[in-house]
């Protein structure tokens, strides 16, 4: 006997061997009640969940959110009051790769945050840009699509991409972002994160504003160029996992600061474009930066299955003074999330400890498949009851106010500002913020992936997206690709 333990099955009972396999002598057969060896094959047969249908590559770690500013005029919401320390969970994603692809491919960068609050987990799930490719979430599954794999051949198209891209010309700011050297970070510590959205936030009286959110990286914003990415893919795919793990370990600790753009409730109906469009962003000198506090992530996880694979971010998980706005992306996704961890991880993965809230859970949802918490039997299991069992209340309807609205149902575009386009803040972005060099990468970025498309439409397409975008560099795109 040694001081190890006794390996045993999964029901606790011990036993006698790990590495042979009951059988009628020394060359017999294997008998079914070998359950010890059923279990283990079965067991295994199961250890995969299906990946996420999209940011199905990732890693994470928690740590914790520290409010260092009153902010507590706009929202009354428990984490972002004064002195405020939240626990976090955080995890960062690329979008279209699989689960086993290089960690360095050109993609946005997902930048999902759990916040364990003492009233309910906020789930803030953003990118690392302010904006996304579409307006609309009816056409995200198309999106996706083309963004992935062809049926037959199974491989990546830049034809499919660019074609869903010059047909929908709202995307020309976000491609815009993904073609310059923000497309490949550093690595997820130098990188700034966006709640993207607009989101509403609500305050103790009760009254309305609109919000944005923006992690600035306080490690400094870093790139990899196109050649150091496209080496790393084949000698390191796990390049960013193992840069975010490693730090944690070494205790370089890596922290972002929270800041958010307010604009009043009524602004908006007014404002030159609309403040809920998912491909603009709001100019700083119109609605500038207030900070709120510092997060920090701290600590790695003990187990990446149970810890990250199956944590689930949903931006349906709003809590007390924070709730959604007219983003019609923002609203199809609060459908999309939940749906989408029901079939992912289970009916009942709310209740894993990494997606269980640390406040006490009053619900009278029941049952399903493994089901793990579950009221004591004098709780009802129905409401309205006259037996003492929880009940909502009406103090929390001010959070579910929303927005005024009226008019028939149509399927047509968004409300319509004076400035609304698809092109203005994508020229911006190349004319104003990026410097030469950064100009110059840009342009041979989308030379080769515009280059790289076999249509001749479509290609033309593209160099009128991106004269639409800047006429230089249409022009500059034109004559490299010889057109
Ligand atoms: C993951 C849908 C737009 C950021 C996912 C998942 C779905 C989804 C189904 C997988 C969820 C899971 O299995 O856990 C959608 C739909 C969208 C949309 C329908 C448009 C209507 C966006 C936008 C952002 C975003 C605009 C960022 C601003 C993310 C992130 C993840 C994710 C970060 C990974 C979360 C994690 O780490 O678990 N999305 N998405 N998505 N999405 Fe979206």
């Amino acid at each position: 006997m040694t001081d190890t333990p006794t390996t045993t099955t999964n029901s606790g009972a011990p036993v006698s061997a790990d590495s042979h396999s009951l059988a009628t002598g020394r060359d017999g057969a294997i008998p079914l009640h070998d359950h010890y060896l059923v279990e283990k094959l079965a067991q295994f047969n199961r250890e995969r969940v299906p990946e996420r249908v999209v940011h199905a590559k990732g890693g994470g770690a928690f740590g914790s959110f520290t409010v260092t500013h009153d902010v507590s005029a706009y929202t009354k919401a428990a984490l972002f009051q004064p002195g405020a320390v939240t626990e976090t969970l955080a995890r960062f994603s690329t979008v279209a790769g699989e689960a086993g692809s290089p960690d360095t491919w050109r993609d946005p960068r997902g930048f999902a945050l759990k916040f364990y609050t003492s009233e309910g987990n906020y789930d803030l799930v953003g990118n690392n840009t302010p904006v996304f490719f579409i307006r609309d979430g009816i056409k995200f599954p198309d999106f996706i699509h083309s963004q992935k794999r062809l049926p037959g051949s199974h491989l990546r198209n830049n034809d499919m991409q660019w074609d869903f891209w010059t047909l929908s010309p709202e995307s020309a700011h976000q491609v815009t972002w993904l073609m310059g050297d923000r497309g490949i970070p550093a690595n997820w510590r130098h990188m700034d994160g966006f709640g993207s959205h607009t989101y509403q936030w609500i305050n103790a009286a009760g009254e309305r504003f609109w919000v944005k959110y923006h992690f600035r990286t306080n490690q400094g914003n870093a790139s990899l160029t196109a050649a150091e990415a496209d080496k790393l893919a084949g000698t390191d795919a796990d390049y960013m996992i193992r840069d975010l793990h490693e730090a944690i370990e070494r205790e370089e600790f890596p922290s972002w600061t929270l800041s958010v753009q307010i604009m009043s409730y009524e602004d908006a109906k007014t404002y030159r474009f609309n403040p809920f469009d998912l491909t603009k962003v709001w100019p700083k000198a119109d609605y500038p930066l207030i900070e709120v506090g510092q997060f920090e992530l701290n600590r790695n996880p003990e187990n990446y299955f149970a810890q990250i694979e199956q944590a689930t971010f949903a931006p349906s998980n709003f809590v007390p003074g924070i709730a959604a706005s007219p983003d019609r992306m923002l609203l199809a996704r609060i459908f999309s999330y939940a749906d989408a961890h029901r079939y992912r991880v289970g009916t009942n993965h709310a209740q894993l400890p990494v997606n269980a809230p640390k406040n006490e859970v009053h619900s009278y949802s029941q049952d399903g498949a493994a089901r793990y918490s579950f009221n004591s039997a004098s709780t009802p299991v129905y409401a309205p009851n006259s037996v003492g069992g929880p009940a909502g209340d009406p103090a929390y309807a001010a959070d579910e106010r929303g927005w005024e609205n009226d008019g028939e149902f149509a399927r047509t575009a968004a409300s319509l500002h004076a400035e609304d386009d698809d092109f203005g803040q994508a020229g911006t972005l190349v004319r104003d913020i990026m410097d030469d060099a950064q100009r110059a990468r840009l342009l041979e970025t989308i030379t080769g992936h515009v280059g790289a498309v076999q249509n001749a439409e479509i290609r033309a397409r593209a160099i009128a997206y991106w004269t639409n975008v800047d006429a230089t560099l249409g022009v500059k795109l034109a004559a490299n690709l010889g057109a």
